[in-house]
């Protein structure tokens, strides 16, 4: 049994003491008893005859899994069982990659090339994701010393936190989050700092609030920048962006991490007409300390894959390629052929995804408007989620409202808390139109009857 199917079913059994909790599938406990049982019965017998258990790295006690994870395999495991869940927890596009894409990573296993390549990339990915940058972003990155391709985005937050800071080092990480990103901070052996967003300020950084913050943590190093956000949709405008630059000018020794995976996905115009985002290394004084994180999974709908890259002055560039060269070498060389022929697909590809995305997040936004005591304050503007505040049910314990969801409605949403968004939950709605109509009516269903 797969240890995220263990770390589910703990979850499940730590919450099934309440009366309505779900009971899992007896084959399920069946197969966790074997694992857990299999984990702990081979003892190592020491030369003394004391019997002792060779012990975890201690960081795990610190590391709290993913719960994204732990849901997702829920789900697969009820599918297993033969029943029919609707899943809106995962955030993976349900389009296909642009025929090129795969047409491209098909030659490249036939032409031969399926041995490792540079640590850092191809040099015709880098270049090709150099030009990408240049065109429509403005930022000016050598390919060959400035970006390095690694196997999806979230294998480069890692290293970029871990080429960035390190013990003793506080990582500033705006709330609502990805969750991830405290988790990775303590991985690299910092101190996750959680700076609260309002909702009045639409979820986004408030540039006093982040003065006040980085002025009482004089050991901050890294200011996580997710823009547009995972899990709120958020996106900062550039006039945003610059004020916050502008603090950071008085603070020389942070760095930011801009994730930008979601840069394509964005639905509404900010106050100058602009439906694009400003990378945060293109503004002023800004390129010398950012690290840019961004990949192939959400904009293409290449998540198996594995492709994603950092571009960042040729310090942290460097420092990233030699942790990636003991950790993984390259992303797989057939991934970086498809991730060259990503870079040259027709703008009017990403127009239509947008396109259709759009009218998924307001039929989603349309439905939970008609819910009662549900309220989405802050609407989305990119990416592909939403945060429905539905803390007037359960008290606010939205990991056990998801619980019942699953178990009642067989439907699959991510409780808010995991993203420091207690009381609500997060929906992704890259999915298929009919698959989101069948949700929001279990939704419904599921909360008029709690009324
Ligand atoms: C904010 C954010 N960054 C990075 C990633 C990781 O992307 P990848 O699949 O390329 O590793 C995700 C995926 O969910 C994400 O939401």
């Amino acid at each position: 049994m797969k240890q995220s199917s263990l770390v589910a079913a703990a979850v499940l059994l730590s919450h099934s003491s309440r009366s309505a909790a779900f009971s899992p599938p007896s084959a399920f406990l069946h197969s966790l008893r074997t694992a857990s049982k299999s984990l702990h019965e081979h003892p190592v017998a020491a030369s003394n005859g004391i019997q002792h258990e060779p012990s975890l790295n201690p960081l795990l006690s610190q590391i709290k899994p993913s719960k994204t994870v732990e849901i997702f395999s829920l789900v697969k495991q009820m599918e297993a069982d033969g029943q029919t869940v609707t899943s809106l927890c995962v955030g993976e596009p349900d389009f296909k990659p642009p025929l090129s894409v795969l047409q491209a990573a098909s030659d490249a296993m036939m032409a031969g090339q399926t041995t490792y390549t540079a640590v850092t990339g191809t040099v015709e990915l880098r270049r090709g994701i150099a030009d990408d940058l240049k065109r429509r972003k403005g930022t000016e990155y050598n390919p060959l010393t400035e970006i390095v391709v690694g196997n999806g985005a979230k294998q480069c937050v890692y290293q970029g936190l871990l080429a960035a800071c390190g013990s003793g080092d506080e990582v500033i990480i705006p709330a609502p989050y990805w969750p991830s990103y405290p988790e990775m901070a303590l991985l690299v052996g910092a101190t996750p700092v959680i700076l609260e967003t309002a909702v009045q300020d639409g979820y986004l950084i408030n540039p006093t609030s982040l003065d006040e913050c980085l002025a009482t943590h004089p050991k901050a190093k890294v200011l996580m920048l997710c823009n547009p956000s995972n899990p709120t949709g958020g996106v900062h405008s550039t006039q945003l962006l610059q004020q916050i630059a502008k603090v950071l000018e008085k603070y020389p020794n942070v760095i930011v991490i801009a994730d930008e995976i979601y840069e394509r996905l964005v639905y509404t115009q900010d106050d100058n007409g602009s439906a694009t985002v400003t990378s945060f290394a293109s503004l002023p004084n800004m390129f010398q300390r950012t690290i840019t994180i961004n990949g192939f999974s959400k904009s293409h709908a290449m998540t198996g894959f594995r492709l994603g890259y950092l571009a960042a002055p040729s310090k942290y560039a460097k420092a990233a390629s030699v942790l990636q060269g003991q950790i993984t070498s390259c992303a797989s060389s057939v991934s970086q052929a498809a991730g060259v022929a990503a870079l040259q697909v027709e703008e009017e590809w990403f127009d239509n995804n947008v396109e259709v995305m759009k009218q998924k997040r307001n039929y989603v936004l349309g439905e939970l408007s008609k819910m009662k005591n549900v309220s989405v304050t802050v609407p989305p503007n990119g990416a592909f989620y939403v945060l429905p505040d539905v803390s007037s049910y359960y008290d606010g314990d939205d990991t056990q409202l998801c619980l019942d969801l699953l178990k009642e409605k067989k439907l699959a949403l991510v409780p808010g808390s995991s993203f420091g968004a207690a009381g609500t939950v997060r929906i992704s709605y890259a999915t298929s139109m009919e698959e989101l109509e069948v949700a929001m009516r279990k939704l419904g269903e599921f909360l008029d009857g709690l009324l």
